[in-house]
């Protein structure tokens, strides 16, 4: 093992910086921008948004999307798409970014946070059951928590890092005790669960087309969902819930959520390279597998049987004992050599801005955000740089 004092004084100066993630805009954007600018047509009225929302809703499978400023835009409004109402509980990830709690909490619900699974890091069904059998009670026909007395309306799965949570059970337990499902497909555009696409198999689902995601608008989002009366709400929602155009009547409180023709522009060329990024990810993913296996006290994600996942961000476990070094100690020695990596989230139910949510304990996420590291993935990441970054792990393992 080498120490980071040690790395540091070896460290050449002259290296290239190695980000995390970076965007890959090679492609129509220039053309598709330039002729929004040259028309005019740059506000969120424009024929570049239907069509991206076209285009994103075949990749998904569905029959409608609606485009939004963002990821955690498309939440907050499927949420209330949803019926979930102010004092429900929703079930959500601990592990994961804090936007689909966010967004629990801007309908005036309450997050129930569920662990995750070890094997591929999703949040796990069988304790989302467990929950439910153990600590709820239906009375009247509603479904309440034992010890808050609060209805529970929804459960949000988060499909992390590119690969697709195990949805039948979970769709299964939704239709026994009669929850929504609101899925946060924001990481897993392009990946599969038995072949169909996350975000189709709940009641609704979101994407986002944030900087880092595989494609992006720079910010942006979707909302997914073969319910014709839910996309005309949304719709109608996102756009400031307008009744009449003309006279400015708004039958409810709306958002000014809807995606620009500028930023669609961007996104209809990003997603004509969609397979092309996957693909790319994919290599990647496999390089890294094939290189990092046979190092000690390293875990690589794993794929689940029926998962097609994008290797959104590719992530590895680190066993500080077979290492050498933990998680933090190798993000310390990888920046050193200029490569960037980044941990997962703190889980949310450790985070301060839910401090007054019961904190509860939920060991797998703890565990695996203490010893998950994120490894460089651009999409346009070069073979040299990728064997940068495993040589930089070998070597501070070794
Ligand atoms: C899991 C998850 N949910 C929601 C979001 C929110 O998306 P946005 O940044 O577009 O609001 C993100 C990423 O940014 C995310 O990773």
């Amino acid at each position: 093992m080498k120490t980071i004092e040690a790395a540091a004084k070896a460290a050449p100066s002259d290296l290239e910086f190695i980000p995390l993630s970076v965007p890959e805009i090679r492609g129509n954007e220039w053309q598709y921008v330039k002729e929004c600018l040259d028309t005019g047509w740059v506000s969120s009225v424009g024929s570049y948004v239907e069509r991206f929302e076209k285009m994103v809703a075949l990749q998904a499978g569905t029959q409608y999307a609606v485009a939004t400023v963002s990821g955690t835009s498309a939440l907050h409004v499927s949420l209330l798409v949803a019926g979930v109402q102010p004092g429900d509980e929703v079930l959500v990830s601990t592990l994961t970014f804090i936007a689909p709690v966010n967004a629990v909490r801007y309908v005036g619900a309450f997050p129930v946070f569920m662990d995750a699974e070890p094997d591929h890091w999703q949040i796990n069904p069988a304790k989302i059951a467990a929950f439910l059998e153990t600590e709820c009670d239906r009375t009247n026909g509603v479904l309440r928590n034992r010890h808050t007395g609060r209805r529970v309306s929804a459960i949000v799965p988060v499909h992390i890092l590119g690969h697709p949570v195990d949805m039948d059970p979970i769709l299964e337990i939704a239709r026994n005790y009669g929850l929504m499902v609101v899925e946060d497909s924001t990481e897993a555009l392009g990946s599969a669960y038995h072949g169909k696409s996350p975000g189709s198999f709940g009641d609704i689902g979101c994407f986002s087309f944030n900087g880092n995601k595989i494609i992006t608008t720079g910010g942006g989002g979707m909302i997914v969902t073969n319910r014709e009366d839910w996309a005309k709400k949304a719709k109608y929602l996102t756009t400031q819930a307008k009744d009449d155009p003309i006279e400015y009547v708004h039958g409810e409180v709306g958002f000014n959520y809807r995606m620009t023709n500028v930023l669609a522009a961007i996104g209809c060329a990003q997603m004509e390279q969609l397979s092309k990024c996957v693909a790319k990810k994919r290599e990647i993913a496999r390089r890294y597998d094939e290189e990092l296996a046979g190092v000690q006290g390293l875990e690589l994600m794993k794929q689940a049987a029926g998962a097609e996942s994008t290797y959104w961000m590719y992530t590895v476990l680190i066993n500080p004992d077979a290492f050498g070094m933990n998680s933090r100690e190798l993000l310390r020695a990888l920046d050193l050599e200029k490569i960037q990596t980044r941990p997962l989230w703190q889980p949310i139910h450790l985070s301060p801005a839910y401090a007054d949510q019961s904190r509860i304990s939920l060991p797998v996420a703890e565990d695996l955000a203490n010893r998950a590291l994120s490894l460089p993935c651009s999409v346009g990441l070069s073979e040299s740089d990728q064997d940068r970054v495993i040589s930089a792990i070998v070597e501070a393992g070794s």
